[in-house]
């Protein structure tokens, strides 16, 4: 059988469908493998019975149970739902927003599909355009889901090294090229891999640049603020009519309700909401009917800032510890824990590459994600990306200090040449 162009791009090799793989094989065929790749949450109990709580209401009510099982919502999603999210983000942050600035889609992936494919590839005057990831490495997952191919550019970042074996990727405004073939800017905040938080003035720069040049600035706060709050820095959360931020309920726990909240302006939001139709008929309901009566009280702030940060502070710092003790006068530095769920880790000069040392981890038993998929739109080659890994803390503490043994251990050796 022969594919289209789009077929045989979208079913070829692909990092985060590798990863999804091996998610999947951790979590529901080999549970004895120590999984430290992929992007699952962490169970959290306190969480889990709070949304078990809200769909019991839903369940025991007759009209509530219909609207979660019986009804396509409309093309922008559960009116109510969104109604909340405007009112919270106004509230919260003073946004001048209302509903007609909010989207659902079925998870942020699929909005970062349609978002995307809005901005960049074939224009109809024959251009191309690309999406431009001003702060390298990014979120694996944006890698392939361009219909077009040279789809991302990303600039190579700069490195500060900070103490306690600590190190921090900066935007290199002097190398960050836009111009007319940039068709949107976008940055994870805190970012996926590295858990870098971008500051209030690297933010600044960049919307300054998007609107100089009249694209977007897309913001994926997946990990951010005020939902699920896995961040750690102070930092101000930004939105103006030029900015697309995109929220998920994901990270606070809900990964398999699949909702994504995109916040845009109204035009933006029309055309996105169209387009979702097209691909899906409406979003799922599932997402929206549990956050609803977490929404009219602000207990999602309350939860998120008082159960899933603090859980997750404690976490990186408890593998991070771990790493320090376990990795003794190696060459090797962790990115600044600033916020979402993982350690990147960085082994300078590493005698093999990060994808062997993936293999070799992955024989011992230990799934971590290769380092180079998330140099996504990085042309040059820059032997850093060959030199990290990224490791997930949402473990059992138990199990999370014997990856970090074994990691470690694998690391040591491949630095003695063996
Ligand atoms: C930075 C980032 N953005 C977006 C997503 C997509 O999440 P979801 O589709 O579950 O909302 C993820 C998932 O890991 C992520 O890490």
């Amino acid at each position: 059988m022969k594919y289209s162009r789009f077929g045989q791009k979208f079913t070829s090799e692909s990092g985060i469908v590798n990863l999804m793989e091996d998610l999947g094989e951790a979590l529901n065929v080999n549970p004895d493998i120590i999984f430290m790749g992929g992007g699952n949450p962490a169970k959290i109990p306190a969480m889990e019975s709070l949304f078990a709580e809200k769909l019991q209401q839903v369940i025991d009510d007759d009209e509530a149970r219909h609207k979660l099982l019986g009804v396509y919502q409309s093309p922008q999603g559960d009116e109510v739902f969104c109604e909340l999210a405007a009112k919270l983000l106004n509230e919260e942050f003073g946004w001048p927003i209302s509903a007609k600035n909010i989207g659902i889609s079925n998870g942020s992936q699929s909005a970062f599909f349609v978002l995307f494919n809005m901005f960049a590839g074939e224009f109809s005057d024959g251009s191309h355009k690309t999406i431009q990831l001003p702060l390298a490495p990014e979120y694996l997952g944006y890698a392939d889901v361009g219909l077009s191919e040279n789809f991302f550019k990303a600039t190579r970042p700069t490195i500060e090294l900070l103490e306690n074996r600590e190190f921090k990727y900066h935007v290199d405004f002097d190398q960050l090229v836009v111009d007319d073939s940039t068709g949107a800017l976008c940055v994870s905040r805190p970012t996926n891999p590295t858990g870098n938080v971008l500051s209030d003035e690297e933010i600044a720069k960049l919307d300054k640049i998007a609107r100089a040049k009249g694209i977007p600035l897309i913001i994926d706060a997946a990990y951010g603020t005020p939902f699920p709050s896995i961040i750690f820095e102070d930092v101000t959360p930004h939105w103006n009519d030029n900015t697309i931020v995109v929220l998920s309920l994901s990270k606070l726990g809900l990964p398999g309700a699949r909702t994504g909240i995109v916040v845009a302006n109204e035009e933006i939001i029309k055309d996105f909401s169209n387009i979702n139709s097209l691909t899906c008929l409406s979003s799922g309901n599932l997402g929206p009917a549990i956050a609803k009566p977490l929404f009219v009280d602000g207990e999602v702030l309350r939860a998120s800032r008082e159960i899933v940060k603090p859980f997750y502070r404690q976490r990186a710092k408890l593998a991070a510890d771990a790493f320090r003790e376990a990795m003794g006068d190696l060459p090797f530095y962790i990115h600044k824990p600033e916020g979402a769920i993982f350690l990147w880790l960085w082994f300078k000069d590493l005698p093999i590459t990060c994808q062997l040392l993936y293999q070799r981890l992955k024989a011992k038993g230990v799934l971590v994600a290769a380092g180079h998929h998330c140099f996504v739109g990085l042309d040059e080659d820059w032997q850093h990306r060959h030199e990290c890994i990224r490791v997930t803390y949402c473990l059992d503490e138990k199990i999370l200090y014997q990856g970090v043994e074994l990691i470690a251990d694998e690391v040591r050796k491949a630095y003695a040449g063996e």
